[in-house]
């Protein structure tokens, strides 16, 4: 289980150095966002779940111009830096708020872009908010991690001791199946294997510091790493040394999906309207 407590520390502790090392982050959404070149939605308002500070939202402004989009994130220190991103005509609606409790009316938006965010959310919670608060019609679209992500850091610390060190991450079958449960429709998933090289590992364990990501799992260990496990991880990791590099890999993937018309109620129902199906229907 994740500690949002921990989660939300992290990012607000990271927002003032997030964009110095969250290269990955702005590829990957860059990439995501490209995909709505194939999709027919004008939206009407647009949110950014987990904006942290604001790469897609700028992007997200370039493409729908005029369309307000809300920067929605749980740590205030993002939607701050996200703010001050821009010219103030086009400055995001800033909301701090959770994932898996939006502070937002159902069926109020027409599409929700969500980059690196939801690894740190509960998905069956997430997802039933984003089914919510999206209008039927309405498009989900998003990239997370998948379970092979920084496995040469996990494998390279399960040499040294049982302690989980590193996020675990979702398979994205599971994730798929997620959607599906929540009641999306026609979900689309695919991964796309990313690497990124460093030097040293601590160069690496120092650009996750960066970021916030810190495994925010509630079974983390507590206590500081001594300097000689430390040694012992990089040790461990240069097994994986190539071409004078240690690669950390990133399995990254990509989904969307649609809120069906009708929609289903909380109780799994939907209401058709007579009309759609041309009936003669009396109320009981
Ligand atoms: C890795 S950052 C990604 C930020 C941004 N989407 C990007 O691509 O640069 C993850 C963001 O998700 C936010 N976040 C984590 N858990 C959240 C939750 N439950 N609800 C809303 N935001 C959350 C963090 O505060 C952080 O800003």
């Amino acid at each position: 289980m994740i500690d949002k407590g921990r989660v939300r520390r992290s990012f607000e502790r990271a927002a003032h150095e997030y964009d110095r090392v969250a290269v990955l982050q702005r590829e990957i959404a860059d990439r995501m966002l490209e995909r709505l070149d194939y999709v027919r939605l004008q939206p009407q308002r647009i949110l950014d779940l987990g904006s942290g500070t604001g790469h897609a939202v700028d992007a997200l402004h370039r493409r729908y111009r005029r369309v307000p989009v809300i920067a929605l994130d749980v740590a205030h220190g993002m939607l701050l830096q996200a703010r001050r991103r821009g010219r103030w005509w086009r400055r995001p609606l800033c909301v701090c708020g959770d994932a898996e409790s939006l502070p937002l009316a159902a069926d109020s938006v027409d599409l929700i872009v969500s980059n690196a965010t939801l690894q740190w959310c509960d998905l069956q919670r997430a997802f039933a908010e984003c089914l919510r608060v999206l209008r039927p019609g309405g498009l989900f679209m998003f990239t997370t991690f998948g379970r092979d992500t920084l496995n040469e850091l996990r494998q390279a610390w399960s040499e040294v001791d049982g302690d989980s060190h590193v996020s675990p991450f979702l398979d994205m079958h599971d994730i798929g199946d997620t959607l599906v449960h929540a009641r999306f429709a026609d979900p689309v998933m695919d991964v796309e294997r990313l690497t990124l090289t460093y030097d040293r590992v601590r160069d690496l364990m120092q650009d996750l510091k960066t970021l916030g990501a810190h495994n925010a799992t509630h079974q983390r260990p507590r206590t500081l790493t001594g300097r000689a496990r430390l040694a012992a991880v990089e040790q461990a990791y240069e097994i994986h040394r190539h071409a004078g590099r240690l690669p950390a890999s990133y399995e990254v993937i990509y989904g969307h999906a649609w809120a069906p018309e009708p929609k289903p109620r909380a109780d799994g129902s939907v209401a058709i309207p007579l009309s759609a199906i041309g009936g003669r229907g009396k109320l009981a």
